[in-house]
């Protein structure tokens, strides 16, 4: 085998969508996926790949030094996609310790072992941190995120994304760790844990449920459908220059209202229901704490660098979604027992 990649997350959504592609386009490489399993992570999600040659998955906390140790010893790695972490906005107000240790923590025991591993043959190697547009704060209703855009993180989430981005950039500096970051936009698509806007609505628009909308609905996001951003995080991993940010983004703002119409107008036709039914279930309720009014990536860079840009439009996006949440009924079941009552009737009653 050419290389060994460990990608860390590989059971969450974004992670998933990474590790298949990776699986079956490198048949050279090793792909290590570690993963926690954590509500968010779902081994089902990688069924069709579990039993190729070239996976393995290690259950592995990266908040534990001496097994993120070990599992560096093991495998000798030659690059990592670091994707673990929580990732949930509104968890992060309720448990911002979880998101200091597993975003903080569990980031720089990845960096240590990195470090460690690579010192003194760091040529050919690549550490690249996976992170969010939400570490640059809100913007009003111009303007764009740029790599430049000082940072102003106003969630414990992003602050403690934010806090990952300062030590990978400080152990490159200080330690000359080969690293790239990316900040990326607002993801959607197939496999994404049913808390987050668009599967949350679906989910609840299937089952007749009222639709939770924070505060007057006006937010805006700029949504990506998530191969696409596989297929950026495969040229960054393999073309972006060492030690360089790239903002990854969808040319697509929504405001949340209009995004919420038009999925309900598009439900409407997928289940068989009279035009205007499903938008009847939109419900304002109180708004997220210190809420971020608009995210917009701007991703010339990427563009111009490495001729990047999304490939799927939203119209197409957010069928291919719908239409794999309405057939994965079983995956939906699985993920919204249990635990997952608790939490939508402490977030939500
Ligand atoms: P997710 O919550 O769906 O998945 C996270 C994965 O990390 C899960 O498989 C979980 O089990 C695993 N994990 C969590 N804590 C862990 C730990 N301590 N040790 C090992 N594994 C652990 O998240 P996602 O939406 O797929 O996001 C993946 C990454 O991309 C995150 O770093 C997130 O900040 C970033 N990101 C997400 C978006 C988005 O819109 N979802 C956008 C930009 C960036
Ligand atoms: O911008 C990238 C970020 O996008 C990622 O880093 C995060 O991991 C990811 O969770 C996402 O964060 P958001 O907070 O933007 O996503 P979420 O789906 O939680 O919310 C999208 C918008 O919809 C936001 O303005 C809040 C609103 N919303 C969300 C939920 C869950 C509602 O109005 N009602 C809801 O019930």
């Amino acid at each position: 085998m050419e290389k060994c990649i460990l990608i860390t997350g590989g059971a969450g959504f974004i992670g998933s969508h990474v590790v298949r592609q990776f699986v079956n386009k490198y048949q050279n490489y090793v792909i290590v996926n570690a993963d926690a399993l954590t509500y968010a992570g779902n081994l089902e999600n990688l069924m069709d790949i579990e039993h190729s040659p070239n996976y393995r998955f290690e259950h592995v906390n990266i908040n534990d030094a001496v097994a993120i140790q070990a599992l560096f010893a093991k495998y000798q790695f030659d690059g990592v996609i670091h994707l673990a972490a929580e990732s949930h906005v509104d968890r992060s107000i309720t448990d911002p310790n979880a998101f200091i240790q597993t975003n903080v923590m569990g980031t720089a025991n990845l960096l240590n072992a990195a470090k460690e591993l690579w010192k003194g043959k760091e040529e050919g190697k690549r550490f690249y941190h996976v992170s969010t547009d939400e570490v640059y704060g809100s913007l009003s209703e111009t303007g764009f995120f740029l790599e430049t855009t000082p940072y102003d993180p106003q969630s414990p989430y992003s602050a403690s994304k934010a806090a990952s981005d300062h030590l990978v950039r400080a152990y490159g500096n200080t330690y000359h760790l080969p690293f790239v970051i990316t900040n990326c936009s607002n993801n959607y698509g197939p496999n994404q844990f049913p808390e987050k806007l668009i599967p949350l609505f679906i989910h609840n628009i299937k089952n007749n449920k009222q639709l939770p909308v924070y505060g007057d609905g006006k937010y805006t996001r700029d949504w990506l459908f998530v191969e696409d951003h596989a297929v950026a995080i495969d040229l960054v991993f393999h073309s972006g220059k060492n030690g360089e940010t790239y903002n990854i983004g969808g040319f697509n703002e929504w405001q949340n209202i209009e995004l919420i119409k038009l999925l309900c107008q598009k439900m409407d036709g997928k289940l068989g229901r009279e035009a205007g039914t499903c938008a009847q279930l939109i419900t304002y309720i109180k708004d997220r704490p210190g809420h971020d009014r608009r995210y917009a990536i701007d991703a010339t860079k990427i563009n111009k660098e490495l001729g990047w840009y999304p490939s799927v439009t939203f119209e197409e996006g957010l069928a291919k979604t719908i239409d794999w949440y309405l057939a994965n009924e079983e995956w939906l079941n699985n993920v919204t027992s249990g635990d997952y009552q608790k939490y939508y009737a402490k977030q939500y009653n």
